[in-house]
């Protein structure tokens, strides 16, 4: 994975604002209605949560002692929405698909890749996390 790589695209994506979470949560719910009723919450707060999150991992895609911290909490807090395994491809395909329409032409196969391989460590270790017993 090419961590530079992928902040700069993330800076191309991001740069659409809250366009990209609204086109994220509708894609998602589009392809898997029975995910809405998940999200019990404002769905407005909710775009900014996950566009603060998203930029927090890249910022620190390539700094192991800040991610990994940060997602396992983001993990656990997950066991309280609902949240299973099976879930995290579809929100997966959901941010590459994101992901793809507003990098537009600049989209290629090593952004997929790069994004493919960040996507698959930020849902292992929220989900490696979040299997752990309470202490
Ligand atoms: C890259 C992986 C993910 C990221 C960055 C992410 C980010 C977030 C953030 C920041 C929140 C706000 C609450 C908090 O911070 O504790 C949240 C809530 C939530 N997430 Fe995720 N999430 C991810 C994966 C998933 C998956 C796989 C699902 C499955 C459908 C999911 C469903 C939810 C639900 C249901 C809520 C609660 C919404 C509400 O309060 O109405 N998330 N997520």
């Amino acid at each position: 994975m090419d961590a530079q790589r992928l902040k700069n695209n993330f800076a191309l994506v991001g740069a659409n604002g809250i366009d990209v979470a609204e086109y994220f949560y509708a894609d998602l719910f589009e392809k898997n209605p029975r995910l809405r009723p998940l999200f019990t919450g404002a769905m407005a707060k909710q775009h900014e949560k996950l566009l603060t999150a998203l930029s927090h991992i890249v910022a620190s895609v390539d700094d192991e002692g800040e991610l990994v911290p940060y997602l396992r909490d983001l993990g656990r807090r997950h066991n309280g929405f609902g949240v299973v395994a099976d879930y995290y491809p579809h929100v997966g395909a959901s941010l590459l698909a994101t992901l793809a329409y507003f990098s537009g032409p600049e989209w290629n196969d090593d952004l997929e890749q790069d994004w493919t391989a960040a996507y698959g460590v930020v849902a292992q270790v929220m989900q490696e996390a979040a299997a752990e017993p309470v202490a």
